[in-house]
């Protein structure tokens, strides 16, 4: 099939928020459902028009269309889950605790290690396809569970070949300080990363960096040495910050000229303005948030400051073994008080940009790739019918990927 024309209404951006690379803060309430039909040749949006010779049209009178979600924050390829961990969370356990006592981080590391390539690509496989389904066209993967520079590279490599296996366009970040590998201190480790980073740069697809600031992790001052290695190296900066307490770290990310600051459940206020004035997105992950952390992260207050706002998933077998996008969406509008198109915002266009995919996806705007998905309802309802699947139809590239069983017939006019 080399045209689509689909019928129904549309959430589309309002004319002066069109081309723009994001939405800052209130101009997500650009993204308007409105009446009209839209048109994919060749894989690319054409017009936000009807095309009466198209091979296929589709009738979606009552439903919305929506861009394809894109997750911005997954851990993606890992191995095995970690539920023993979540039961002695749920008992009272604290995340520290448990991966000072050899958990955590270090126990999904020795599960990758052991775990055949196969099998990493078949569980990562699935996920994606999960997350397909549920209408997410586009995501990022990391590594940062191989604690050795064999263990990254393996990761990385992995997540290539992930990349090229499912339906989805994948963006690679290598997150190199996850946790202290063992027999390096952590200023040992960052001279190793720095030792790696050509071959990194070489061998993978990995077009951003990731660090992980916490007591029993990394501090500002390796956030600082990385944001060097970043710009080194023509590699974004991204991190994850003010998790679980609060250290300070959103100033000296933005000094380092990251891309992004993800997590932010425990943000200090002073740091909220100037992080809503920079070209960095505030990612933020309600569902670890749901899981662990307790606290929320200020997101309305970001938001009204005029912040670049992202929700993603943090898809990993610790925090958040969420695949679901809409799910979040939901989550994102209960703690933080959004609106429905706010969180839509978050989760396509602002998330595209954060992984540097915006000129090609996260919207829908001709030229960009027909990445599309069809709500059995307006967007409102998808918050509000928390843990419902809303997606009735998926395309990638303008070919749809997923339909709901009995679909078909309603939307062939049947
Ligand atoms: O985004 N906190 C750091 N990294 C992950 C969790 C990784 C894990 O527990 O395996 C996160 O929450
Ligand atoms: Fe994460």
């Amino acid at each position: 099939m080399s045209s689509l024309s689909i019928d129904g209404a549309l959430q589309v951006l309002a004319p002066g928020e069109r081309g723009l690379p994001h939405l800052r803060g209130g101009r997500t309430a650009g993204l308007r459902l409105q009446p009209g039909s839209l048109s994919c040749r060749d894989g690319l949006i054409a017009a936000l028009d009807d095309d009466p010779a198209a091979d296929l049209r589709l009738d979606a009178t009552g439903l919305a269309l929506v861009p394809g979600l894109v997750d911005a924050h997954t851990h993606l390829p890992f191995a095995g889950w970690r539920d023993g961990e979540y039961a002695m969370r749920i008992a009272g356990a604290s995340y520290e605790e448990i991966a000072r006592a050899g958990g955590g981080i270090a126990s999904s590391a020795r599960a990758l290690a052991a775990a055949p390539d196969e099998e990493v690509l078949q569980q990562a496989g699935g996920l994606a396809d999960e997350m397909l389904r549920l209408g997410t066209t586009a995501f990022e993967c990391k590594s940062g569970y191989g604690l050795s520079r064999a263990g990254e590279l393996r990761q990385l490599g992995l997540a290539s070949v992930l990349g090229r296996r499912v339906r989805q366009r994948t963006a690679v970040t290598a997150l190199l300080a996850h946790a202290l590998p063992a027999g390096f201190d952590a200023d040992g480790w960052l001279d190793e990363v720095e030792a790696m980073l050509p071959e990194v740069v070489a061998g993978s697809e990995a077009r951003a960096l990731d660090l992980y600031v916490e007591s029993i992790a990394f501090t500002n001052d390796h956030l600082e040495r990385m944001g060097g290695l970043a710009r080194r190296y023509g590699l974004a900066l991204r991190a994850h910050v003010e998790q679980f307490a609060t250290h300070r770290s959103v100033p000296v990310a933005l000094a380092a000229g990251a891309r992004s600051v993800d997590h932010l459940s425990c943000l200090d206020p002073a740091d909220l303005p100037a992080l809503a004035r920079a070209d960095c997105a505030a990612v933020l992950l309600p569902g670890a948030e749901l899981m662990g952390e307790e606290r929320a992260a200020p997101g309305r207050a970001l938001l009204d400051a005029g912040a670049i706002c992202v929700l993603a998933t943090d898809l990993n077998p610790g925090t958040a073994p969420i695949a679901s996008l809409p799910l979040v969406m939901g989550l994102g509008v209960r703690r933080y008080r959004w609106t429905a198109a706010e969180a839509l915002g978050a989760a396509t266009l602002n998330a595209a940009w954060t992984l540097g995919l915006h000129e090609e996806l996260g919207s829908l705007e001709p030229g960009k790739r027909a990445d599309l998905v069809l709500l059995d309802g307006p967007i409102e309802r998808v918050p509000y019918r928390l843990g419902h699947d809303p997606v009735v139809a998926v395309a990638v590239a303008g070919e749809i990927v997923h339909l709901r069983p009995g679909a078909e017939r309603r939307l062939r006019g049947g």
